[in-house]
């Protein structure tokens, strides 16, 4: 498994404004979608891409497009839904499939709810999104099921993530094609299972309490 962490002074700082309890949910969800525009610079670097000519007003060149299948997109419902503008803006032919998933506020253990996505993932190049990686509860058995579905590889953008979090993907993708881009590695999980420093609940920081 890959596992790049984000080092770079816009995404820091933006980090820092999203990270304060004062933030409201209207900046909180602007800011969610220009770092996951800033994430994806890196996590698109290997999207596969096929050589076409073009003819600009001077001359007949060499070019690329992203390659077929397309790739596809999945929001890991609900928080996820916050990056899906800022993504799909970078790859506009991608298309989205939704998995809607909820943690166990007490055990941690992830339910799936909702699936909205094709029976056959086979050679598709995945993208999971969701801000928060905690226990990695979720965002494994979000990969496992892309997986099972003949997903090719994944690539899974968070903005924050824990050393337990990256380690619960790793132990889960083996040798599997898995690449994890993260805006910060924040420093440990607390006995909540939120991550600290972190951010809250980015569900309920993005979309209000429900
Ligand atoms: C949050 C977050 C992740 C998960 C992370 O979602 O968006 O999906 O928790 O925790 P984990 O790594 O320990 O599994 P939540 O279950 O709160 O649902 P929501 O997106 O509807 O708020
Ligand atoms: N889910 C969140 O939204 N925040 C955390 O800190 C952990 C899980």
């Amino acid at each position: 498994m890959r596992v790049h962490v984000a080092d770079h002074p816009l995404i820091t700082h933006k980090l820092s404004v999203l990270r304060d309890q004062r933030t409201s949910s209207p900046v909180f969800r602007q800011l969610t979608e220009e770092l996951v525009t800033l994430l994806a610079y890196e996590a698109t670097r290997n999207v596969k891409v096929s050589p076409i000519e073009i003819t600009t007003p001077v001359t007949t060149t060499m070019g690329v497009k992203i390659s077929e299948p397309r790739p596809i997109v999945v929001p890991i419902l609900r928080a996820g839904l916050g990056m899906l503008e800022g993504l799909v803006k970078l790859l506009p032919t991608a298309e989205v499939g939704f998995l809607g998933m909820v943690r166990d506020e007490e055990t941690f253990e992830p339910t799936t709810y909702a699936e909205r996505l094709p029976d056959d993932l086979s050679d598709r190049q995945c993208f999971a999104i969701d801000p928060m990686l905690a226990t990695g509860g979720s965002l494994a058995a979000a990969i496992q099921f892309l997986f099972n579905r003949g997903a090719k590889d994944v690539t899974a953008i968070c903005l924050l993530g824990t050393p337990e979090g990256v380690a619960a993907i790793e132990a889960m993708a083996g040798d599997r094609d898995v690449t994890l881009v993260l805006g910060a590695l924040d420093e440990r999980l607390n006995e909540k299972g939120y991550i600290v420093p972190g951010l809250g609940d980015a569900g309920d920081r993005l979309y209000g309490t429900v």
